[in-house]
């Protein structure tokens, strides 16, 4: 039976995952480790409302857990030699240099993680994937462990993590299915198995499947890529529906009745961001490529082709709607975070839509209830458009919502927190420039009531 865990990388899976680990097995001591100090530092700190990811419920399972038998560390190669079982679960960014640039998944962070465990481990381990990884990635893991390591032997599972940002407790506390990928080997069976028990200490046995390592490592790139083509679906639709005088919502209501398609996943949206979808399609584009499988590498490529059209065509439309010219003109942004619930901001359509309204010289003020002021300056600059004094000439981060719109020509709403719907949009709309325009990003507003306010309102499909 396991009773010791170590996860290298303490991000936005990383942490949550073993938190609930560590939660639901008190038997077995959960150490979490990463390279970054800052972030350790966040994940011990006694004021809850400081921990490093911002996720409803996290901070009680870790106020639970932590101390008790989950710990925060940068002590890798002791977290490394103490386990039984060993997750990576370090961050696998798109390339950006070198042959696959811009499409290929980074494996450098999970190949130095693989020769550390090598370099430290003098006792059997179970090495387990829960980072995103490209199929066959367990065969690279394996080579490195079997030729650098000290003749102590290695198993190789996958498990990756379906778990969504915003909901990652309640996904971890009861996930759809785990899947766990191994060996079919005697020995690969046996590490299987010690893995399902870990999971079964909360997860109903016939919700946790098990498969071979190529099946599982596959999964997870089809999976993301399912439902990240459901959002193009619905976003391609919304085009059409502006043209047609169709609702996108009605038509998403009128499809998802139908139980062959289903009701989830079909909210049209001003384009999907966040750190996986766009990342993880490309890695499997740039793989059915590299096996001469070019229309299936071009059919997955169209969705994220949809999905920078959405963005694109909103910022066009804002620019069209307001007289053809922004400059000079201020914009209020409401959100930054890619979804509701979440400090996340990576791939953010909020971010796209900001460089294309800042390069015709638009002034935008922005708010999010969640996302710190130096990650949106981050995020603008990592585009390198232009330069870090142009980019914080052009934008003002506030802090009160009310703020943030007045004097605004214009409202646009780019992440689906629900404070938005509370707001006193009669007092919003009495400080703004008029006419007082509002673009719903995210249909989350009542277009009717902000159009009697004396808004003119445009939602997304409609
Ligand atoms: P993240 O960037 O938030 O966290 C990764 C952490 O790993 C960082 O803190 C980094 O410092 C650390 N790290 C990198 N190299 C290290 C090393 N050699 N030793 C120790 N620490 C190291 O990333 P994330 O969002 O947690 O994603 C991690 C993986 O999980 C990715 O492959 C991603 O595709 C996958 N995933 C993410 C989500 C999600 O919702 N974010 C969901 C499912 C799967
Ligand atoms: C997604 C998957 O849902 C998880 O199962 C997966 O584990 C994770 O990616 C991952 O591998 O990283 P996440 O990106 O956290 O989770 O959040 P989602 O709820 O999937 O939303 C992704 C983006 O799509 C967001 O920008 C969201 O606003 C957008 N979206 C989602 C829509 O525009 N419409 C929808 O109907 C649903």
């Amino acid at each position: 039976m396991i009773t010791k865990i170590c996860c290298i990388g303490a991000g936005y899976v990383g942490g949550p995952t073993m938190a609930v680990i560590a939660q639901k097995c008190p038997h077995i001591k959960v150490t979490v480790v990463d390279l970054n100090q800052e972030r350790i530092n966040a994940w011990n700190d006694n004021d809850l409302s400081k921990l490093p990811v911002y996720e409803p419920g996290l901070d009680s399972v870790v106020k639970e857990a932590r101390g008790r038998n989950l710990f925060f560390s940068t002590e890798v190669d002791h977290a490394i030699e103490e386990a039984e079982m060993i997750f990576i679960s370090v961050n696998t960014p798109t390339k950006t240099y070198g042959v696959g640039k811009g499409m290929a998944a980074d494996l450098k962070y999970i190949e130095l993680c693989a020769r550390q465990i090598a370099r430290v481990a003098k006792t059997d381990k179970i090495v387990v994937e829960k980072s995103t990884l490209p199929v066959r990635t367990a065969q690279a893991i394996k080579d490195i462990l079997d030729n650098t390591g000290n003749g102590v032997q290695f198993q190789i599972l996958s498990n990756p993590e379906f778990l969504a940002e915003g909901t990652a407790i309640e996904d971890l506390f009861a996930p759809d299915r785990v899947l766990i990928g191994g060996e079919t080997s005697p020995e690969g069976e046996k590490a299987v198995q010690a893995l399902v028990d870990v999971y079964a200490n909360w997860v109903p046995k016939d919700r946790i499947l098990t498969t071979n390592v190529w099946s599982s490592e596959l999964s997870k790139l089809t999976a993301n890529a399912f439902l990240a083509q459901r959002v193009s679906s619905i976003n391609a639709m919304s085009e059409l529906c502006e043209k047609t005088g169709a609702d996108v919502n009605e038509v998403a209501k009128a499809i998802g009745m139908d139980s062959r398609i289903g009701p989830k996943f079909l909210k049209s949206s001003v384009g999907f961001g966040g750190s996986c979808f766009q990342k993880d399609i490309l890695n499997m584009v740039y793989i059915a490529k590299s096996y001469g499988l070019n229309e299936v590498a071009d059919y997955w490529e169209q969705v994220i082709i949809m999905n920078d059209h959405q963005k694109r065509r909103f910022a066009k439309n804002i620019i069209k709607t307001l007289y053809n010219t922004v400059s000079g003109k201020k914009i209020a942004f409401l959100g930054w975070a890619f979804k509701k619930d979440t400090n996340d901001t990576r791939e953010s359509a909020a971010i796209y839509v900001a460089d294309d309204l800042l390069s015709e010289q638009a002034h935008i003020a922005i708010f999010d209830p969640k996302v710190e002021p130096e990650q949106i300056h981050f995020d603008l600059n990592y585009l390198d458009t232009r330069s870090k004094e142009e980019n914080a000439k052009g934008v003002s981060i506030e802090t009160d919502p009310y703020e943030t719109c007045k004097d605004a020509h214009a409202i646009a709403v780019l992440t689906e927190w629900d404070e938005f719907k509370t707001y006193d949009w009669q007092k919003i709309y009495d400080n703004m420039l008029k006419p007082a325009f509002v673009f719903d990003g995210r249909n989350i507003l009542d277009g009717k009531e902000l159009e009697k306010i004396g808004f003119k309102y445009q939602g997304i499909g409609k």
